[in-house]
């Protein structure tokens, strides 16, 4: 079974269908899933705001999802090609592995590229597995990479309460950074603040450029990541300290319209528009990144919060609720 798009559109577009499933060929590795991740990429990917590759290019239905993890059922012939890095001679059948980079995610039985698995630590079940690989590979980079956060610094962390902000700012408070976190309600504002949020700012009532100058005593921070995009770009600028750097690595509320780069110019700022796939795209960094991510769940330095479980076949549902913020944390579905 998988869920697929036959056009792009909403929710209504995915559907539930039979499929073939191949034997995997050398490197490859037959997985049986038993929970995927539901990623705001999902949506993007379903409305044709990221490119689907099957839609429209060949006119064939696209599996949505990059996320799972599951069971390793079968390996894949040794590679012909005796210098190819073949990685499915790590795994064996029954092997806990997961992966979130890795198009076609949302099925129950698939065949990925070993190069992409990582196996998952004893302590980590599928659910909870499939729930942070991409969120929690995100939250690495944005600290670790893209802003290399320090101890003594404050952040903005906007949509705190959501997949990505609750892992960011656990991130960040293992870094010993102090978090002022955005969520869209009281309720969220709870979720952010069990989540390690110092200061929450209820940007849907309050201004949160007043805020965050309020409870910076003027400075500003140096950095603000930013996964709302249209909503909170401008406010965002606002907020930084000279030097101060905007993270936007999303578009939850719509894609950032193009600004006047003089803008800048206003305290030396930098705008940073990362993706986590360039993070990944080298084993090496893959598992420095999921190495670290792991280390930090085992030593219950990062928990990982399930806010929602639906059934993959009600995927349409669980892309609704994620695009009306009805969610918080992060979100699985179970094959
Ligand atoms: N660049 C990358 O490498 C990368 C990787 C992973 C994710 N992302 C991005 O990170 C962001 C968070 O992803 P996620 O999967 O963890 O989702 P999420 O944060 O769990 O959900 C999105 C949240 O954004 C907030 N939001 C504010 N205005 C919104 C609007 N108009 N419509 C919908 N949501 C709105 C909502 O929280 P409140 O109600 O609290 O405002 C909502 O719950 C997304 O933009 C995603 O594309 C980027």
């Amino acid at each position: 079974m998988a869920i697929r798009a036959h056009r792009l559109g909403g929710p209504e577009v995915l559907r539930r269908e039979e499929i073939e499933v191949p034997d995997p060929g050398p490197g490859e590795v037959l997985v049986r899933q038993k929970a995927v991740g539901l990623n705001y990429a999902d949506t993007y990917h379903r409305r044709g705001l990221y490119p689907l590759p099957s839609i429209p290019a060949v006119r064939r239905p696209a599996v949505v999802g990059v996320e799972a993890a599951g069971v390793v059922e079968a390996v894949g012939p040794r590679a012909r090609d005796a210098k190819s890095a073949d990685r499915s001679r790590v795994f064996r059948p029954g092997d806990r592995v997961a992966y979130c980079d890795v198009r076609g995610a949302y099925c129950v039985r698939r065949v990925v590229p070993a190069n992409r698995l990582v196996r998952i630590p004893d302590g980590v079940d599928f659910e909870h597995a499939a729930a942070v690989m991409l969120k929690g590979v995100t939250a690495w980079y944005l600290c670790r990479r893209t802003y290399r956060l320090r101890a003594d610094e404050t952040v903005l962390v906007h949509a705190a309460a959501g997949g990505v902000g609750t892992i960011l700012t656990q991130w960040c408070k293992a870094l010993g950074a102090t978090v002022i976190g955005t969520a869209g309600s009281v309720e969220k504002g709870r979720v952010a603040r069990e989540h390690g949020c110092d200061h929450i700012v209820l940007y849907e009532e309050e201004d949160f450029v007043a805020r965050v100058r309020e409870i910076t005593g003027g400075e500003g921070v140096p950095v603000v990541f930013d996964g709302v995009g249209a909503a909170t770009f401008d406010g965002s600028l606002k907020c930084l300290a000279r030097f101060g750097m905007m993270v936007s690595f999303g578009n939850a509320s719509g894609v950032v319209p193009p600004f006047n780069l003089l803008r800048l110019t206003a305290g030396s700022l930098t705008v940073a528009r990362p993706s986590v796939m360039a993070h990944i795209e080298r084993r090496a960094d893959l598992d420095e990144a999921a190495g670290e991510l792991f280390g930090h769940i085992e030593a219950s330095r990062i928990r990982i919060p399930i806010g929602q479980r639906f059934r993959l076949a009600d995927a349409a549902e669980a892309h609704r609720a994620l695009e009306s913020r009805r969610t918080h944390g992060c979100t699985v579905m179970l094959t």
